[in-house]
């Protein structure tokens, strides 16, 4: 039967087509040509009718006539050797093995190129379905997200969500995570507190409403906590000084050189709060090569718990991300709905702790 005529649509039908053909939900589509989780024979009939009308014939269809499924899950984070994400792999690895799914997992170190190219790799390799800490924030930098799931392979964000993607996401309480570090800060009686690391702005930010225009237009997760320190600036009533906020590219060269440069301001910071390892790290070189030390010259709290920041001299005061119950959590979302769970869209949020340790005292006396 020649293909049906698909209008002004191009290049192979996709799944949502199909399903507009069947008159069925796009995941009633998906699950039916990709061959996972339960679909009546009823419905199964009609996707099957409108896939063949469309000529909906590539690998997807082949797929779902035979095995249909690799019981492989593809994952994608910034960089497998980042303790953060190497927790969260863990905590996949462990949920997929158990309801017997393989996982292969790629680094991207938040190049968007990088991401593209590694989701390519995924649908070769037809893994069943993805589970990715993006680094696109635009609407334009979400085609290839897309595109996988056009092809029956359902996704599901972790650590960050994306505006422009109604995706299940598995994220943390960054803001209020933040904003409890922040106000610890304040109640040991900090006024002047850095903030490293902001968004990688070109260029410093004059005000209040230029910063939060540029974090709205990078990663979440900085957005949030950045968020959470201008919370509890508010809170307390202090006021937001640009100065006290890194921005530009995330590295801890960067971090080290910008706390230096706060600590060379005539009202230098007497705290910093860190939003990262990296920036964590950063600081405590700045600190060691202005001669100074936590807490008694410069409070310290850091986001990211590790077993290096408990065994520091002073021991580190750091939030804790469950980062297991992160991967398990997301791997748990995406094996529902390849066992036929429609897919919920919303945002599982988990909590953090606050670690206390011993980098928070009272500023020095002047
Ligand atoms: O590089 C790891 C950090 O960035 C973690 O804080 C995680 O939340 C990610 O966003």
């Amino acid at each position: 039967m020649p293909a049906a005529d698909r209008g002004q649509a191009t290049g192979p039908p996709t799944i949502s087509e199909v399903a507009a053909e069947a008159g069925v939900g796009r995941a009633t589509a998906a699950r039916t040509l990709g061959g996972y989780g339960y679909v009546s024979p009823e419905l199964r009939e009609r996707v099957l009718a409108a896939a063949e009308k469309l000529g909906y014939r590539a690998n997807a269809l082949a797929r779902s006539m035979s095995t249909g499924v690799s019981h492989t899950l593809g994952v994608i984070v910034a960089d497998i050797g980042n303790p953060f994400f190497a927790g969260v792999m863990r905590g996949i690895s462990d949920t997929s093995r158990a309801r017997g799914f393989d996982t292969i997992v790629l680094s991207t170190y938040e190049d968007l190129s990088q991401e593209i190219a590694a989701t390519n790799v995924l649908i070769d390799k037809r893994v069943d379905g993805v589970i990715i800490a993006s680094a696109a924030v635009r609407r334009s930098e979400v085609a290839h997200i897309r595109a996988a799931m056009d092809r029956g392979i359902p996704v599901v964000l972790v650590d960050r969500a994306v505006a422009s993607l109604d995706l299940d996401s598995v994220v943390i309480d960054n803001r209020d995570a933040a904003r409890a570090a922040v106000e610890m800060l304040i109640s040991a009686g900090h006024r002047r507190i850095g903030f490293i690391w902001g968004p990688p702005a070109a260029e410093a930010p004059a005000t209040r409403r230029e910063l939060l225009a540029e974090a709205s237009r990078n990663l979440w997760t900085d957005g949030e906590r950045l968020r959470g320190y201008l919370d509890a600036l508010d809170d307390a009533r202090i006021p937001f000084d640009p100065q006290l906020v890194m921005v530009g590219r995330k590295t801890e060269g960067r971090a080290t050189q910008e706390v230096a440069r706060m600590l060379a301001l005539p009202d230098r910071i007497t705290a910093v709060f860190c939003t990262e390892t990296e920036a964590v790290t950063g600081a405590l070189r700045a600190l060691r090569a202005a001669g100074l030390s936590y807490p008694r010259d410069v409070a310290l709290i850091g986001f990211d718990d590790s077993a290096w920041a408990a065994v520091m001299e002073p021991p580190l005061t750091m939030i804790e991300q469950p980062v297991h119950q992160l991967g398990a959590k997301a791997a748990e979302v995406l094996l529902d709905i390849l066992d036929g769970a429609e897919p919920r869209r919303e945002m599982h949020t988990l909590h953090s702790r606050l670690i206390v340790r011993s980098s928070v005292a009272a500023p020095a006396l002047p």
